[in-house]
């Protein structure tokens, strides 16, 4: 009764699906003794319904009703504003419009009000009087949502704030496609569910997804999606697409969120019918001039194009031997009439001829600066490069992309990605702020001087306008968006980062806690935990020394296959023999890459005394046995980190069991069943990795560890019965490197073994399965005649991550049965009951006494 009545005065919802993210005006604690710090009145200066000033009112009183219990009068006919104090309400007065509405009706206000930039706002709370002015109306949306942020933190203190964000461009890329089913399913590397944009080759009739999704960018400063996916398809501009595209315009706009298009580089030929799309071509020029003015007439606001160009498959300017900067200015000049921008991708490689055994100098990331080479004068004011934030593809550990350092003249956005391709997919929990800070505070030392990335971004180191952010979202229909509820701290904090990059990680986190779950402490303590200590733990746990993530590249990027990684012009390559491993890209020895950054940097990274150990490998070609500068080889580092990082995963789900009760059931067991799946999968990961190097350098783990699990019982050693062995490929993603799959699809599969060795007490009964994209096998546990478990094969709906329709290191999963209380020498016993082409695989079974994982 009484953990019912703190529950009630606190205001846990009693369920909740995520669908309102962190802008959830949950009541707080003691709402009502807020009251008179809060405003009476809102009044909404020159609001034109539809746009951002009037959302920014709608915001206020529903964020004040929900937060503290109290309705606001909403005043939003009146043209002119009294401003600050009592207003005609007699009483306090939220006033919200525009700096220019603003002093329209109070002239001498003028030279109080503080320079803002473009977005800006200008908050001053006083007693109960708050005035949010924008430079902008989107300015005033983002003063009012900072407010309510701060309220619905318990915050209602009287102070001044001037805001600016650091950069123009704070824009979101979905990697939408508009069919189902296309590259990588309806999102290209999405983890959330379908689009919300497109369905059956068209927009949806339906877009309020997409009205609240621009709510939840404003309210951290992001100002334009690209809804379509890079990979673009040339109908995206069809008239009837056009016009569904004016219609995703118009459910932004009210949030001050601007489309902008992905297009591809072949349209005028695949789409406009010509015979030729060479960016120099007179037909081509006058048909990218006529279709972009067919936009502007549809979608006035539209924010501009992206352009991926002569890149993995994609056409391109060099299809016609023309330079990049040719073909970014093509755009540009058909945006300039109408203020528009292209951003314009850095990540342009050929993925068809790099070949390692043949060119030890050959090197994907040199791709980037050697393309872009040359052109730093040559591109139109409105074009902005957008680099990756490392030279390859979004891998757990990269240096920063030294192109940053190369265009001067040239704007640049750095690309950082909100959706985790290659970092667990959502179904692992990764905190990405902090690894996008060490990218954006690095110093390249341009000149000698100071040059941070994220002050290149921003324009102030080479004395530029344009400049930013583009992250890739991509979220999906699911209500929590991204797949998971503890993802959202991600796109939360991109947006926070985009406007001011000087915030911290553990900053961000905490607001987006209070906001997103409740103020409670345990719930701050152990969510910021979990999540600081997640980068570091999947670092170790996939890809250590700067290897890169070691995910199955060839097929969904997520599980471990560490051999994927070579022999493939993919060029994310590791080349590990029997005695070495790591990229020489050295200048003197290597692929050059070094010699890419300015020369401070180039001289750290091109030595490996200098090489920070966590880029080793990037860096440099090392045996097995190079000793690092923390005194481990370089394998006995791999073989600790790995158990060391899936250590970590096992404290996550046992530390988030604390919180049950503190938050709402629904989003508690939603997380719970993640994490719980996560610490079985790190294992995978370590067992993988670790069996993986083991068997390529022959040398043994100090500790002993490696190949050695004395609690397990391999499923090929049980007694079977309608199960036989199976030969796992890779092989190091099976324990033993044999699995056991049913004799056929229809008949069930037993595996038996007598419990000799075991005495009799409690353990833990962790069973190692995959569970394939083919089918929902069963599979049920026994010791002696009790069933201690059940389980399906049906986590491909459980989880977004990619599918996988092997026995691989993408699909092997692990559960796990606790406190089960086994006789000495009983039997366990397990039956696998295939399902459609899944043979209900299994690879071990392991009996834990309390406190061993293995
Ligand atoms: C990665 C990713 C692709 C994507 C590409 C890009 O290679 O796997 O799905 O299309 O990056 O950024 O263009």
């Amino acid at each position: 009764m009484r953990s019912l009545l703190v529950l009630a005065t606190i205001g846990l919802a009693a369920a909740e699906d995520g669908l309102s993210g962190w802008l959830r005006y949950a009541r707080i604690k003691g709402a009502h003794g807020y009251h008179n710090k809060l405003p009476s009145a809102i009044v909404t200066l020159n609001a034109t319904e539809g746009l951002p000033v009037y959302t920014a009112g709608q915001e206020l009183h529903q964020g004040i009703e929900g937060i503290f219990g109290k309705k606001l009068e909403l005043d939003t006919g009146r043209k002119k504003g009294k401003g600050k104090g009592k207003g005609q309400h007699g009483d306090t007065t939220a006033t919200v419009g525009t700096v220019a509405a603003y002093v329209d009706s109070n002239p001498s206000a003028a030279s109080d009000l503080p320079e803002l930039v473009d977005d800006g706002f200008y908050l001053s709370v006083s007693r109960g009087n708050v005035l949010i002015l924008g430079q902008n109306e989107r300015g005033a949306l983002y003063g009012a949502f900072h407010y309510l942020s701060l309220l619905a933190q318990g915050n209602a203190s009287d102070f001044t704030l001037t805001s600016n964000p650091d950069a123009p461009i704070r824009w979101v890329n979905q990697w939408d496609n508009m069919q189902d089913g296309g590259t990588h399913g309806s999102v290209e590397r999405g983890y959330g569910g379908d689009s919300i944009f497109f369905w059956d080759g068209k927009v949806r009739d339906d877009l309020s997804r997409a009205g609240q999704y621009a709510r939840l960018l404003a309210s951290i400063g992001l100002n334009a999606v690209v809804a379509n996916n890079v990979n673009a398809d040339p109908k995206i501009l069809s008239p009837e697409n056009m016009d569904g595209l004016a219609r995703i315009a118009a459910a932004f706009r009210p949030y001050g969120v601007q489309l902008g298009v992905a297009l591809n580089f072949a349209s005028p030929r695949d789409l406009g019918g010509l015979d030729t799309f060479d960016p120099l071509d007179e037909s081509v020029i006058e048909w990218w001039h006529d279709t972009t003015d067919e936009l502007y007439k549809r979608i006035p606001d539209l924010a501009g194009y992206l352009v991926k160009a002569n890149s993995e498959g994609q056409p391109g300017p060099m299809t016609y031997n023309r330079t990049l900067a040719d073909g970014a200015n093509l755009f540009a000049r058909a945006l300039q009439p109408h203020g528009g921008v292209v951003l314009f991708r850095a990540f342009v490689y050929d993925h068809t001829s790099l070949d390692e055994d043949k060119d030890w100098k050959a090197d994907r990331a040199n791709a980037a600066v050697d393309y872009f080479d040359g052109l730093d004068d040559k591109f139109e004011d409105n074009v902005v490069v957008q680099i990756k934030y490392g030279p390859i593809d979004f891998q757990v550990r990269e240096p920063a992309s030294p192109l940053f350092s190369r265009l001067i003249k040239t704007a640049a956005a750095i690309e950082l990605q909100v959706t985790q391709e290659y970092l667990g997919q959502q179904a692992h929990l990764v905190y990405l702020a902090p690894m996008w800070k060490e990218i954006l505070d690095f110093d390249f030392r341009v000149d000698g001087k100071p040059s941070r990335t994220a002050d290149i971004l921003n324009g102030k180191r080479f004395n530029r306008k344009l400049g930013g952010y583009a992250g890739v979202v991509n979220v999906g229909t699911n209500t929590t968006w991204l797949g998971s509820h503890l993802a959202m701290s991600n796109l939360y904090a991109y947006g926070r980062l985009a406007w001011d990059p000087s915030s911290t990680s553990e900053g961000l986190l905490a607001e987006w806690i209070k906001m997103t779950f409740s103020d409670d402490k345990r719930v701050l303590d152990v969510i910021t935990k979990l999540s600081m200590e997640s980068w570091p733990a999947y670092e170790n746990y996939s890809g250590n020394l700067g290897i890169q993530t070691l995910t199955d590249i060839l097929l969904g990027h997520y599980g471990p296959n560490p051999a994927s990684q070579d022999g493939n012009p993919w060029g994310q390559w590791t080349r590990a023999d029997a005695d070495s491993i790591g990229m020489d890209r050295t200048v003197w020895n290597g692929t050059g890459f070094a010699g890419q950054y300015p020369p401070e940097v180039a001289a750290r990274y091109e030595k490996i005394e200098t090489t920070p150990d966590n880029l080793l490998l990037w860096f440099h070609h090392v045996p097995y046995t190079h000793v690092l500068k923390s005194g481990k080889t370089v394998i006995q580092h791999f073989y600790d980190a790995h158990y060391e990082g899936s250590a970590v995963a096992q404290t996550f789900p046992r530390l988030w069991k604390t919180l049950r009760g503190r938050i709402d059931d629904e989003r508690f067991e939603h997380v719970l069943f993640r994490l719980e799946y996560q610490a079985g999968h790190s294992l995978v990961w370590r067992d993988s990795v670790n069996q993986f190097y083991f068997n390529k350098s022959g040398i043994a783990d100090e500790k002993g560890r490696v190949g050695n699990h004395p609690y397990r019982i391999e499923a090929e050693d049980m007694k079977l019965s309608g199960y036989e062995p199976y030969d796992v490929h890779p092989f190091e993603a099976a324990s033993g490197f044999r699995a056991i799959v049913t004799s056929d699809n229809s008949t069930q599969g037993t595996a038996s073994v007598k419990l000799h060795d075991v005495k009799t007490g409690k353990y833990d009964v962790a069973v190692n399965y995959y569970d394939m994209a083919l089918g929902n096998s069963t599979w049920e546990l026994y010791i002696g005649c009790d069933r201690v478990g059940k389980w399906k094969g049906d986590l491909e709906y459980n989880l977004g991550r990619a599918p996988s329709p092997y026995v691989d290191g993408q699909t092997a999963s692990r559960v796990t049965f606790r406190g089960v209380h086994i006789k000495k020498g009983s039997t366990l016993k397990i039956v696998g009951t295939p399902d459609g082409l899944e043979p209900a695989p299994l690879d071990y079974v392991s009996i834990l006494p309390e406190g061993i994982v293995d």
